[in-house]
């Protein structure tokens, strides 16, 4: 068993929850089961990830970044396909009344069948056959159906058939009614890309696993615009380009691996499809998806709306450009490195430290600074301060507790070095700085610590 899937996902929940990276949604009135507000902590890491990816998929990729609206013309999801094939299939069990994804059903009982391999009558014909109790509950299945998973909204004070439309379930379709608007004003030569980072909702059945699947998502979306005969070489580039992405934001290599679809588990647009996979502590979960869409989208949207989406080429000639799709989940992604950073460490019998090992540059906090005792917390604000407004480091300060107790409280966090001032900083004008991991400390003058930490950064 490898060390992720040893980690205890409920213990790892009620860490974040009680350090502040998550809290239950509308927590006083109950909550919302399986639904997660993120507290300050989790914004920092996901303002980081957000900021790192307009960097990689963005600016120094030479495309371009839009910000389309959640609510669309409905004709947008009857031509994308999403009014006719977004479903998942239910199956009923009469006796509780209550509606199950039959595939994962199936998944979860019988691991030895290939689900996606599987038609929905052997799907039925299992479950019928040989799930007699499930959920609490004796059975009495129904036939298995069909659920829409977007959430219908009306726009406007009047409930007509018209005003009826749909909270997005991806972002990019906002992407491929701009794609005219965009290629037009900003004269781009394919191939080039448009992405964009924005909430999408889905009406998912059975949200689990914490905030890896949620009905309320944010998704961090490139869609890049090229000739047929080049799309195959442009997916593998997208397909590394995120492998390379998530490694960088500092996930163990042995802990992602890159799965191709088979053809069975194809989206009805896709020509080719990998999902980059991360162990999590329930099993091998996608993480994030790489997808050829050909020249799908466009061409339905040219049909539904009348309007030419197509590209003209220097020849003169014109073409419906291909589309390859490298679509990342924040909150998986978040959820990913989260595991991937907690730690439990025995550092003596009994005495056992919390430590989340994130990356410097996205940790929440990259620097923390302590007096020794209160009476130094006039030195300490003055290089707190200093560092604030000279520097974009994330700085926390902190003069309750004892030095050990100040360290435990970010080392729980994730906070990579902290500064301590102490009685040789008012003789020497040095400070000591430990880090997170080694617990090492070493003392450092006050005006080398802008150097010494932008060293670090990536
Ligand atoms: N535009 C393509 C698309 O949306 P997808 O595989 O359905 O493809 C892409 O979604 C990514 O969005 C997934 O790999 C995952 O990271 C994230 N995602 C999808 N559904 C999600 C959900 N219910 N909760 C959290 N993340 C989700």
């Amino acid at each position: 068993m490898s060390k992720n899937q040893k980690k205890n996902i409920q213990t790892i929940i009620n860490h974040l929850k009680t350090q502040g990276f998550v809290y239950q949604n509308s927590e006083i009135y109950g909550g919302v089961i399986n639904t997660w507000d993120y507290g300050p902590l989790a914004c920092n890491i996901m303002s980081q990830i957000k900021k790192y990816w307009i960097r990689d998929f963005i600016t120094r990729e030479k495309n371009f970044q839009i910000d389309s609206k959640i609510i669309m013309n409905p004709n947008v999801w009857k031509a994308s396909g999403h009014v006719d094939n977004f479903s998942d299939f239910l199956i009923e069990n009469k006796v509780n009344q209550k509606r199950y994804r039959a595939d994962h059903i199936v998944k979860d009982l019988f691991p030895e069948v290939n689900v996606e391999k599987s038609t929905l009558s052997e799907l039925e014909k299992i479950i019928k056959e040989k799930v007699k109790e499930y959920d609490g509950s004796k059975t009495n299945w129904g036939e298995i159906r069909p659920f829409n998973l977007m959430f219908k909204t009306q726009m406007g004070a009047i409930d007509t058939q018209a005003s009826h439309t749909f909270l997005r379930p991806e972002t990019a379709q906002g992407i491929f009614v701009n794609f005219k608007n965009v290629a037009r004003t900003t004269r781009a030569k394919l191939p080039f890309g448009i992405g964009q980072i924005g909430k999408s909702f889905r009406n998912e059945i059975t949200p689990r696993d914490f905030i890896f699947r949620t009905r309320e998502f944010e998704q961090m979306e490139l869609e890049f615009f090229c000739l047929e005969k080049e799309s195959d070489k442009f997916y593998k580039y997208w397909i590394k380009k995120c492998a390379d992405f998530v490694k960088f934001l500092g996930l163990k290599k042995e802990n992602i691996r890159i799965r191709p679809h088979e053809k069975e588990e194809l989206s009805h647009y896709s020509k080719g499809t990998s999902d980059i996979e991360y162990l999590f502590p329930f099993g091998w979960g996608e993480l994030l998806g790489i997808a050829n869409r050909g020249n799908y989208d466009l061409t339905q949207h040219s049909k539904f709306s009348n309007t030419e989406l197509d590209y003209l080429l220097e020849d003169g000639s014109k073409v419906i450009p291909y589309c390859i799709e490298p679509s990342i989940g924040l909150d998986r992604l978040l959820l990913a490195l989260l595991i991937d950073a907690y730690n439990e460490e025995e550092i003596a019998k009994d005495d056992i430290r919390i430590v989340l090992k994130l990356d410097f540059n996205i940790s929440p906090y990259q620097v923390a600074v302590f007096p020794l005792m209160k009476k130094l917390n006039k030195e300490a604000l003055e290089i707190y301060d200093s560092l604030l407004q000279t520097t974009d480091l994330r700085l926390i300060y902190d003069e309750t507790g004892s030095i050990g107790k100040r360290y435990r409280r970010q080392d729980a966090i994730g906070t990579k070095f902290a500064i301590t001032v102490d009685f040789e900083t008012l003789e020497n004008k040095t400070v000591t700085v430990r880090e997170r991991d080694s617990m090492e400390q070493k003392r450092i003058p006050i005006n080398d610590l802008k150097t010494y930490f932008e060293n670090f950064r990536k």
